[in-house]
């Protein structure tokens, strides 16, 4: 399908419309990290069925939900669970969540996952700030007929996660009783999970931490010129690290006992960003 501007106005227009006021920073919750939203105050949520033109999370641990209030004194739109390619999205669908966020008016992301540890630093539980990605597999969201509306046919990307950000990140990473890297995340188109082989292949080529989203996300931000900062949680180390098998449970458990103080680290960035 060829997209145009109007068809992704026609989302924005209708949660402008309901919630009554102009989001300035667009959140998007990855694997159980959906708790945040607890901490939205005066919440209007919004099931994404209810969107026009907006896609439809099928996955079980994600609700499915656009949250828009208030946090830390910052108003924000936050997605409550996000679209993956392995669903079965095309790549150039999954550029909605973030022109939405740009038709809202917002004026910057943020975009948290799950990722598995590749860097033998890594332990789980640990939060990477993501400083740069790697997308060998799959297409660019932005292949196909250009939106001029958005951004340029070519675009650059070596700030895609703005180095502003990235500093005002670590700099609250003191603060936080979590433990804080930056690197590079490796997409992977999943669903399954890598193979040791992979992983290795991974390690060699510079990638600390691989999962299975946000990077369409992140060139979406830097085609429509939006400021984004990106948090891997650590759920597990990777593939062959560790002799055990790997499970989604095993990611959404630890994403609950970082929950509460990502969340709260979470506040301290937003309220100074
Ligand atoms: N691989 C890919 N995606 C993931 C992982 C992993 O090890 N952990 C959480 N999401």
């Amino acid at each position: 399908m060829e997209y145009t501007y109007e068809f992704f106005a026609k989302s924005a227009d209708f949660v402008l419309e309901k919630i009554g006021f102009t989001p300035e920073i667009g959140i998007v919750l990855g694997s159980a990290l959906g708790p945040f939203v607890r901490y939205v105050e005066n919440p209007v949520a919004i099931p994404y069925e209810d969107i026009p033109n907006f896609l439809r999370s099928t996955v079980a641990t994600h609700a499915g939900e656009l949250i828009c209030g208030t946090v830390a004194g910052k108003k924000v739109a936050c997605m409550s669970g996000r679209f993956h390619s392995y669903e079965g999205y095309d790549f150039d669908q999954l550029t909605a969540p973030v022109r939405l966020f740009k038709l809202l008016g917002c004026r910057a992301v943020i975009l948290t996952n799950a990722a598995g540890g590749v860097n033998e630093n890594f332990k789980p539980g640990d939060i990477m700030v993501i400083n740069d990605q790697m997308m060998f597999c799959g297409f660019s969201p932005l292949r196909g007929k250009n939106i001029p509306e958005f951004g340029p046919r070519f675009f650059d990307v070596q700030k895609m996660y703005t180095p502003a950000l990235r500093e005002l990140a670590l700099k609250c990473a003191v603060n936080s009783p979590l433990t804080f890297h930056e690197g590079c995340y490796f997409f992977m188109q999943g669903p399954q999970f890598e193979t040791p082989a992979e992983i290795r292949a991974i390690r060699i080529l510079g990638g600390d931490a691989v999962g299975m989203s946000t990077v369409t996300e992140a060139l979406t931000a830097a085609h429509c010129g939006l400021p984004c900062l990106g948090f891997s949680v650590i759920t597990n180390l990777a593939a062959g690290m560790l002799d055990a098998p790997l499970t989604d449970e095993e990611v959404n458990e630890v994403g609950r006992k970082v929950g509460e103080d990502f969340s709260a680290y979470l506040m301290d960035v937003l309220e100074k960003m």
